[in-house]
């Protein structure tokens, strides 16, 4: 089999790639380790900032997002049991966000793809890439225990952190930059109405929670827990009485509750690998980097960065030169860069560190009462929770 693409992971920015890519007319071949249910049924992230939303739009899949996703124009900071509202739109310049989850984006992209009738393949195990340095890379997989192998122009690296795409990359070539914090979240789903129709991060001294919402009847939040958390340790009742613990207010709001549909632990890494190219493999999402989720930027930086690459191969084959490819890496980094501080900086807010001195905790406190009392601190936040604009 020969493409032009060959695209290793059908997460978003996998999916979107190959998507944009039909559009500008270029080939290509998705490969992906677990099923279609596996795919679409994933819960992960749920915040698309603006520029998400215009691609998805410009990309004629965002239909159902404005049909069934949540436009937020604010969010909200809870600390000392008081709520303050962070006016995105109004900070931002007009911009704000939509609430649409992760494995809706997923499902939407995965119809678009099969109505383009370009190949998407499931379940492919052995994934391995083959001949990046040279002129004809290419990848061989598994499918039901028969060998197969993709002749390619070029490879994207859309397989998540945990993939084959950057280990692929020979030794020495990448810098990798990171930090793993010494938390996790619990995250559950909930079916129960959002009692509030905006999302809540709290700061609470027995550690961060988070309310958001994936509909008007299914409710999702989080709780700051252990790394190496044991989820048998948590009951129904122990989960909820630690959430309206740390998101009660003053005002009497708490979140309503409900049967847990879905829960699970997620780690909290910043990782960053330095150049997101090499030879004729691009890498982009998570496969190159890793935020912690506070600031919700994972799945938006990967959109970011597969629209940039999808630019810079159209350009590639409509004869307009390889500049632009030629710039991937340090185009994307330079955002990348902006989310890995933004992500940080919001964690660190918001989180109880185990070596938390009175000191540190005044500090936080101190920033929170900046960024929900001064203009330019809440501007700080809100342009880069709405996401900053493309430029291209
Ligand atoms: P992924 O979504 O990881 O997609 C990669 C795809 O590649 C997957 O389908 C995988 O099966 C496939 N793959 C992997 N290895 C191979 C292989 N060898 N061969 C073929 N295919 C392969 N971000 C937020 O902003 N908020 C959140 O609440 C949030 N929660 C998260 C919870 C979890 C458990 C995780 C892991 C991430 C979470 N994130 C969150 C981050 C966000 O979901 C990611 O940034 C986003 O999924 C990145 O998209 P991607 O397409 O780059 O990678
Ligand atoms: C959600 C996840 C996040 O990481 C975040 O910052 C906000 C919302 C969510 O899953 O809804």
């Amino acid at each position: 089999m020969r493409t032009q693409v060959a695209i290793v992971g059908a997460g978003p920015a996998g999916l979107l790639l190959g998507h944009l890519l039909h559009r500008a007319g270029i080939d290509s071949v998705i490969v992906e380790r677990h099923d279609r249910r596996h795919a679409e049924e994933r819960i992960r992230a749920g915040v698309l900032e603006q520029g998400t939303v215009d691609t998805l739009d410009e990309a004629g899949v965002g239909e159902r997002m404005h049909r069934e996703g949540l436009p937020h124009d604010g969010i909200e900071l809870l600390f000392d049991g008081t709520r303050h509202r962070i006016d995105l739109k109004a900070l931002s310049g007009g911009r704000s966000i939509r609430v649409y989850g992760q494995h809706e984006v997923v499902k939407d992209l995965i119809a678009a793809r099969l109505e383009s009738g370009r190949p998407l393949i499931f379940e492919a195990t052995d994934v391995a890439l083959h001949g990046l340095d040279g002129r004809t890379p290419s990848l061989t997989f598994a499918v039901d225990g028969e060998e197969r192998r993709i002749d390619c122009d070029y490879v994207a690296g859309c397989d998540g952190f945990h993939g084959v795409s950057r280990g692929a990359v020979p030794d020495g070539v990448l810098k990798v930059f990171e930090r793993v914090y010494p938390f996790a979240w619990l995250g559950i789903l909930a079916d129960a109405a959002p009692s509030l129709d905006e999302l809540v991060y709290a700061n609470h001294p027995s550690g961060f929670a988070l309310f958001s919402m994936r509909s008007d009847k299914v409710t999702r939040l989080y709780l700051q827990c252990e790394p190496d958390e044991d989820l048998a340790a948590w009951s129904d009742a122990r989960i909820w009485d630690e959430l309206h613990e740390r998101l009660a207010c003053d005002d009497g709001w708490t979140p309503n509750e409900g049967p847990i549909l879905q829960r699970g632990v997620t780690p909290m890494r910043s990782f960053v690998a330095e150049p997101m190219r090499h030879g004729r493999l691009f890498l982009a999402g998570d496969a190159a980097h890793i935020v912690p989720p506070t600031g919700a930027k994972g799945m938006n930086l990967a959109v970011a960065d597969v629209r940039v690459l999808a630019q810079a191969l159209a350009a590639h084959y409509g004869g307009l030169g390889d500049e632009k490819l030629a710039a991937y890496s340090t185009t994307c980094l330079r955002r990348v860069w902006r989310a890995e501080h933004y992500s940080w900086w919001m964690t660190s807010m918001l989180h109880r560190f185990r070596d938390n001195t009175p000191f540190m905790d005044r500090l936080q406190r101190s920033e929170l009462d900046y960024v929900t009392s001064s203009e330019a601190g809440g501007r700080m936040l809100a342009e880069n929770y709405v996401g900053l604009p493309f430029g291209d």
